[in-house]
């Protein structure tokens, strides 16, 4: 029996892979590329030393899709596929909302028809908006999303909940990841992300490496300790390790919805984590303050409670070795 990871390829689902075929598990990885390159795949080989299939397909092609399932005996779906970038959600609505809810119920639907009813979701702490109180709980309120991307998220979120009313044998975990950073500890494999960066940690780290002048800090009087904006910052091997435990749970208990806050529970701010990054790297990261970024709030940081007390998951890994993996990387695939 295997796993389907769509968007395999790409920075979290390429973590997730790895992780996946260290458990021991049977991958089938699905990605169209066009967020990530074929090169990837080698390099989670050469991590591993396993195999796995892969398909180069796009989900939404549903004939390709059904293959799929009829070459191989899917149980879990984990769904990385999707466009991410929050600035180009707001100038292409009509491609991310098909790409990332037409895909997803492109998927469901073809799931449904193979009867596998296992999924696991890639979400966001961006569903809850401009959040009341930090730190969030899962209980907090969702909504008030300000991009196309964000809205996604939440859409694919409800069509989730309405799915498992409509036939509550689906299994079904809603990851709400908060900002995930780092790379595999070997540097072959971390985010890269096309054009110009837009999250902080890719910036930072090309400002480290010389290839952009300095990091603009977006807005210094929140209210926030130095009053830069403060973020829950999390490994992406952290995040792909809750992956596993997130299936692990469906597999053993299933029969439910659950949704799950994917952070450290700490946030930092902008200015510490250039502190951290430097003493960490040895690296300067020459900065100025320019005026807030539209959108942005000044504190998101998770209640990761839930997850350690149902899963038994929690972050291990420091934002000095988010820093470190984020420039080894960086060092290893810039010459
Ligand atoms: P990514 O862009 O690196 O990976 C997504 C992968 O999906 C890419 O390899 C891309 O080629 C592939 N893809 C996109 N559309 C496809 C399609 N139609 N058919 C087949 N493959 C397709 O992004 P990521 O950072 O790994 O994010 C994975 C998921 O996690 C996304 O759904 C994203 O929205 C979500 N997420 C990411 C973050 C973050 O900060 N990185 C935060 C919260 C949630
Ligand atoms: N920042 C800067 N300069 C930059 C980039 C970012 O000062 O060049 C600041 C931002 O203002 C913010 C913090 O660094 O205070 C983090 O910004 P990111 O862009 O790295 O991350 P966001 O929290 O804005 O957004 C991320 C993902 C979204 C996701 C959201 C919530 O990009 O997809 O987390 O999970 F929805």
């Amino acid at each position: 029996m295997a796993i389907l990871v769509t968007g395999g390829a790409g920075y979290i689902g390429s973590h997730t892979v790895v992780e996946l075929l260290n458990a021991g598990k049977e991958v089938v990885i699905l990605d169209n590329f066009s967020n990530s390159k074929p090169e990837v795949l080698e390099r989670i080989k050469e991590i591993t030393h396993k195999d796995f299939k892969f398909y180069e397909i796009d989900y939404l092609e549903r004939e390709k899709l059904e293959k799929v399932f009829e070459e191989n005996k899917i149980e879990s779906v984990l769904n990385f596929a999707g466009y991410k970038a929050v600035g180009e959600s707001v100038k292409k609505p009509i491609e991310y909302y098909t790409n990332n809810i037409s895909g997803a119920l492109v998927l469901l639907d073809t799931m449904r028809k193979y009867n596998v009813k296992r999924f696991v979701f890639s979400s966001s702490a961006t569903v809850y908006g401009n959040p009341e109180r930090v730190p969030i709980t899962e209980q907090s309120k969702t909504g008030g999303t300000t991009n196309p991307y964000g809205t996604t998220k939440l859409f694919i979120e409800q069509i989730l909940k309405d799915i498992y009313t409509s036939d509550p044998t689906w299994d079904i975990a809603i990851l709400r990841y908060f900002n995930p950073v780092g790379a595999h500890e070997s540097g072959l494999i971390g985010e890269e992300p096309q054009g110009m960066p837009n999250n902080l940690m890719p910036y930072i780290v090309r400002v480290a490496a010389g290839i952009l002048p300095e990091l603009s800090i977006f807005g210094n009087d929140y209210d926030t300790p130095d009053g830069t904006g403060v973020r829950d910052y999390i490994h992406v091997v952290d995040l792909a390790l809750g992956h596993l435990k997130a299936l692990d749970k469906l597999e053993k208990e299933g029969k439910g919805l659950f949704i799950y806050n994917l952070g450290s529970g700490t946030g930092y701010s902008v200015l510490e984590m250039v502190k951290v990054f430097e003493k960490a790297t040895g690296k300067k990261v020459p900065y100025k303050i320019t005026p807030r970024r539209p959108g942005d709030i000044a504190k998101c940081y998770a209640d990761p409670t839930k997850a350690k007390q149902e899963l038994g998951w929690q972050t291990t890994k420091t934002l000095e070795d988010m820093c470190r993996d984020s420039w080894k990387y960086i060092e290893k695939n810039t010459k």
